[in-house]
C-alpha cells in the first residue's frame, strides 16, 4: 500500500475512533438569534432553497471534503453522494491527488454517476499545484465535478510526520490556476484553522471569489496529526491543537470581503448553520459528523443526519420568523463580546 493511501486510512481511523475536536469553540454560540413568537407564517412556507455559485441547492448544506483514493473510498463516497442527491444538497470530494497519481483510483471519485445534477466540488492541496500542471488538475476536476476546491493546510503539514513544509509561492499558483480555469469555479478552503482577513485580501487579489472557512472549533487537523506524530512534532502538536481562527470570526471576515462563503469548521447542527448564515455564509459544510454517521449506520446514518439538518433549519427559521434565506440573513441578532472583538480588527 502506498504512503498516501496508508495515511488517508489512518486519518479515517483516527477521526472515527479518537476525540480530535478542538477544545475551544467556533464562537457561533456568541451569535444570539432573537426569537420571534409571532412568525406569521406556516412551517410549509419556510423554504431552504438557495444557490451556490449560481447553482441551485434544495438546502444550504454541503457534505465536507473527506476522502477518496484509499482503495475502499468508493463505497463511502457513493453513499454520501446518494444522501446528498436525495436531499439536493452539495458534496465536496476529498483530495484528487491519488487519482492524479494513479488513474485506477478515479472510480472512487465518480459520484456524478449517482446523479448528474448533484453539485460536486473536487479538491486538491495548494502544495500540489506545483506538482501537477494546471491542465492536469483542471481536466480531471472538470471530468468529476462542477468546480475545484484548493485546500490550505500549513498547520497540519507541519505536524504531519514527513509533511510537505514548502509553502512559498502558493498564492501565485492559485492565481495562475484561477486564470487558467476560465469558467470552472475555484474555491479556496482551509482545513480547520480558518481564513484570516489578510488571507482573504490576498485571495481576492488572486482572483478567487468563493471560499470555505474551515475555522477552529470542529475537527482539529493538528490534533489528528498529533495522534500520528512522535517526538518533537507530537509535543508541539499538543501545543498547537487549539490554534486557529474561530469559525464565526472567519465567516464574518470572508463575508465582509465579499466572498461567496461556505461556513465550516464545527458547524454541526441546524442552529449553528442558521447562525453561520446570519453571519453571511451562503451555505455550510460539515465533514467529520458525516464520517461518524457513516461509520455507525452507513446510508441510514448519513440520511438521518441530513434530515436532522434540513428539518432543524426549517424549525430554527420559523422560530426567528424567516421564511427564506434572504430573510434569515437579516434577522435580528446580538453578538457576544469575544466575537465582537474579532469583528473590530482590520487586516
Ligand atoms: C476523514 C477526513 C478527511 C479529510 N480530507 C480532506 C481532504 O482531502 N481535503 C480537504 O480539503 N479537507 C479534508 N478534510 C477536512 C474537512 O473538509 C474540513 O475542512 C475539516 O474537517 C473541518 O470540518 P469539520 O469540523 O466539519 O470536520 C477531511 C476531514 C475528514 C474528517
Amino acid at each position: 500500500m502506498n504512503d498516501t493511501r496508508e495515511r488517508k486510512r489512518s486519518h479515517i481511523e483516527i477521526c472515527t475512533n479518537r476525540d480530535v475536536r478542538f477544545r475551544k469553540s467556533t464562537l457561533l454560540e456568541e451569535v444570539e438569534l432573537i426569537h420571534c413568537a409571532l412568525p406569521e407564517c406556516d412551517l410549509e412556507d419556510v423554504s431552504l432553497a438557495t444557490t451556490f455559485l449560481d447553482r441551485p441547492l434544495g438546502a444550504p448544506f454541503f457534505i465536507g471534503a473527506m476522502t477518496g483514493g484509499t482503495g475502499d473510498g468508493g463505497a463511502f463516497n457513493m453513499t454520501l453522494a446518494e444522501g446528498a442527491a436525495r436531499y439536493n444538497i452539495g458534496m465536496c470530494l476529498g483530495s484528487i491527488r491519488p487519482a492524479l497519481l494513479d488513474s485506477s483510483c478515479i472510480p472512487e471519485f465518480q459520484v456524478k454517476q449517482v446523479s448528474k445534477d448533484l453539485l460536486v466540488f473536487a479538491n486538491i492541496g495548494a502544495n500540489q499545484l506545483n506538482s501537477f500542471s494546471p491542465d492536469q488538475i483542471l481536466d480531471l476536476s472538470a471530468e468529476l465535478a462542477d468546480g475545484l476546491m484548493v485546500h490550505l493546510n500549513a498547520g497540519m503539514e507541519l505536524i504531519q510526520p514527513g509533511g510537505d513544509v514548502r509553502f512559498s509561492g502558493q498564492i501565485d499558483a492559485i492565481a495562475r490556476l484561477v486564470e487558467r480555469a476560465s469558467g470552472h469555479p475555484i474555491i479556496v478552503k482551509e482545513t480547520g484553522m480558518g481564513l484570516s482577513l489578510r488571507d482573504g485580501v490576498r485571495l481576492k487579489r488572486a482572483g478567487v471569489t468563493a471560499v470555505e472557512t474551515a475555522g477552529a472549533g470542529g475537527t482539529s487537523w493538528v490534533g489528528v496529526e498529533t495522534e500520528r506524530a512522535t517526538g518533537i512534532n507530537r509535543a508541539v502538536g499538543k501545543v498547537l491543537w487549539d490554534f486557529g481562527i474561530p469559525t464565526a470570526a472567519s465567516i464574518h471576515w470572508m463575508n465582509e470581503l465579499g466572498f461567496e462563503t461556505i461556513g465550516s469548521g464545527g458547524v454541526y447542527n441546524a442552529l449553528d448553520a442558521a447562525r453561520a448564515i446570519r453571519l453571511g455564509a451562503q451555505a455550510v459544510a460539515m465533514a467529520r459528523p458525516f464520517l461518524l454517521a457513516y461509520e455507525q449506520e452507513r446510508r441510514h446514518g448519513v440520511e438521518q443526519l441530513i434530515e436532522e439538518l434540513v428539518v432543524g433549519l426549517k424549525y430554527v427559521m420559523l422560530c426567528v420568523g424567516a421564511v427564506d434565506m434572504a430573510q434569515l440573513k437579516n434577522v435580528p441578532c446580538i453578538v457576544g463580546n469575544k466575537l465582537q472583538r474579532f469583528f473590530e480588527i482590520d487586516s
